[in-house]
């Protein structure tokens, strides 16, 4: 850079002035500047600035908006810090998102943006955010669960010590964040904002999942959206997620897991501290799917039979306020089947405690927690777990029960090792995630 003592631009096109390269550095500039603010496409000035400066090098972001009318690949950086000082905005094009997205095998979900490589930062620095434009794909999603072909707007793949820090993703198409076989990777004060502005709700825009992946952290988080907050999926372990605030929302997860015999879950090592959950639907809580297979033709929504193990799992420090369920076991997450398999799951959960849970729930019911009957989880712990309902910290009657004080639900959980857990009824075997009334 400066120690070479000179500079040189390099133009892509003649009509296209947008990488400048100065030394190890690429500056970004977005084509609009060039083009009388059309939107034309920058995934072409991003790639090559990501060819040139890709290797221990610095690729800036300027002050800008650019417009990602293209699937972006910048995937195998090695030694690569990473600015985002602009405004990356996603197309609304559906039918091309379709037709290009990159596959994440997970689930047959796919991605807009594949990142990934070796000491790499990604930072967004002087307001530099991510815009999916995700109103599009709300609207038309139309509260459906899964589709092919909504992507995930970035997911770190194959990456090995990996910082992103100060992302702000606002409207994500599907999920924000995805980290796939990708070990020592760190998402730190993580901004996400993924509000629908029509009647159609932000269905599956979890804030952030990882699978396949180990030694990762979540720290300093903000995030407000209609799904799960953070999921830990299949295979993640040595995982720890510290001061994260979420909205709506469905609180901190392991899962879904259990989903396909073909690959058992291992789920190890991890540690929710210090999260607050508010107005949500679930707060902390563990879902797998039957030990029978269930069909149907909805995107990624058919599996069961999977087995596996969730192990030495932490909830800790959580503040509810307002969780329709604060607390949950299920080991059949998916009951279409009204019940019938609930006792079937062979995946192990086992050694999970839930400690200084204190704050609200929506209804009279602070837990639920169902093992199956084909793998009794042993070593649940419950410390300091103090709810009540909203109504009755209001002084206000519970509706439609005769039930005032907190429900905690249990099956099969073993006594041994299981400390704290106060069960005072069965857990029926036909939940799905969440309630929406009191129970009786
Ligand atoms: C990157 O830097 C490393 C260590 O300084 C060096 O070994 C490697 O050759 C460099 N790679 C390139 C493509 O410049
Ligand atoms: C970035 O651009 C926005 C919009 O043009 C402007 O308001 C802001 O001051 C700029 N920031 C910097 C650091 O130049
Ligand atoms: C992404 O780019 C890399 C080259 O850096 C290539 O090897 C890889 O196949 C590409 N991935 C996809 C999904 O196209
Ligand atoms: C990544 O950084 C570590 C620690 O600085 C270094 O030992 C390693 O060689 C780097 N990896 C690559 C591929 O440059
Ligand atoms: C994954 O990263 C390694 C280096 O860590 C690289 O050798 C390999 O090609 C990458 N795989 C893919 C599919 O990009
Ligand atoms: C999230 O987005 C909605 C809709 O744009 C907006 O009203 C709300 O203020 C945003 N929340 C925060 C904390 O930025
Ligand atoms: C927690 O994270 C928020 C950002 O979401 C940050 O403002 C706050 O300072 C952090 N608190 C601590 C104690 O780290
Ligand atoms: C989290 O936020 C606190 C308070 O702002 C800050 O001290 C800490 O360094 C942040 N943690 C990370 C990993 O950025
Ligand atoms: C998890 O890792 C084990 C090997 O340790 C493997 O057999 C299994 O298929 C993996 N599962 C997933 C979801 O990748
Ligand atoms: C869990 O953590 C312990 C202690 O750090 C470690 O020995 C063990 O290997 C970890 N388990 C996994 C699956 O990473
Ligand atoms: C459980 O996981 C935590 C990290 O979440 C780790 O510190 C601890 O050593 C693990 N315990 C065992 C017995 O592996
Ligand atoms: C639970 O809260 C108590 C009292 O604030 C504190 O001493 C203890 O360390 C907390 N436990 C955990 C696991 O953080």
């Amino acid at each position: 850079m400066r120690v070479y003592g000179f500079v040189y631009l390099l133009f892509t096109a003649v009509a296209r002035a947008y990488v400048v390269n100065e030394g190890t550095t690429c500056e970004i500039y977005p084509e609009v500047l060039s083009h009388n603010g059309a939107a034309v496409d920058d995934a072409p000035s991003i790639h090559q600035a990501f060819e040139l400066c890709g290797i221990n090098g610095t690729v800036v972001f300027t002050n800008g908006t650019f417009n990602v009318n293209s699937v972006l690949n910048t995937t195998n950086l090695i030694n690569c810090d990473v600015k985002l000082r602009g405004e990356l905005r996603f197309s609304t094009n559906i039918p091309y998102w379709r037709s290009h997205v990159f596959p994440v095998i997970y689930q047959n979900q796919s991605t807009a943006w594949l990142f990934g490589g070796t000491n790499v930062t990604l930072r967004g620095e002087e307001g530099g955010w991510i815009n999916g434009n995700g109103q599009a794909w709300y609207t038309e999603n139309r509260n459906q669960s899964n589709q092919p072909g909504r992507p995930i707007s970035i997911t770190f793949f194959n990456a090995t010590n990996l910082v992103a820090d100060g992302l702000r993703i606002i409207q994500p198409q599907f999920w924000a964040t995805f980290v796939w076989q990708s070990k020592n990777v760190s998402l730190t004060n993580l901004f996400v904002n993924a509000t629908s502005n029509d009647e159609w709700g932000t269905v599956n825009t979890d804030g952030y999942d990882s699978w396949r992946s180990d030694t990762l952290l979540v720290e300093n988080a903000t995030i407000i959206n209609g799904d799960d907050c953070v999921a830990a999926k299949g295979n993640t372990t040595n995982l720890l997620v510290r001061n994260v605030t979420c909205y709506r929302s469905s609180g901190m997860t392991i899962g879904s897991i259990g989903q396909y015999p073909e690959w058992p879950d291992y789920v190890q090592n991890v540690t929710f501290d210090n999260i607050k959950c508010i107005n949500s639907m679930e707060g902390a809580y563990i879902k797998t799917w039957s030990g029978v297979p269930v069909s149907q033709d909805k995107n990624g929504d058919y599996g069961g039979g999977g087995k596996g193990l969730v192990k030495n799992v932490t909830f800790s420090n959580m503040e509810m306020v307002n969780v329709a369920l604060p607390i949950q076991i299920s080991q059949c997450i998916y009951a279409e089947d009204n019940g019938k398999y609930c006792n079937t799951s062979q995946l192990q959960i086992e050694d999970v405690s839930w400690v200084n849970i204190t704050g609200t729930s929506t209804y009279n019911i602070a837990a639920s927690m169902y093992c199956s009957e084909a793998s009794p989880c042993p070593g649940i712990r419950f410390d300091n777990v103090s709810l009540q309902s909203v109504n009755h910290t209001l002084g206000l009657p519970l509706w439609n029960t005769t039930l005032q004080d907190e429900v905690f639900q249990c099956d099969n959980l073993i006594d041994q090792n299981s400390t704290g857990v106060l069960c005072n009824h069965v857990a029926p075997d036909n939940y799905s995630q969440g309630v929406s009334e009191n129970v009786q």
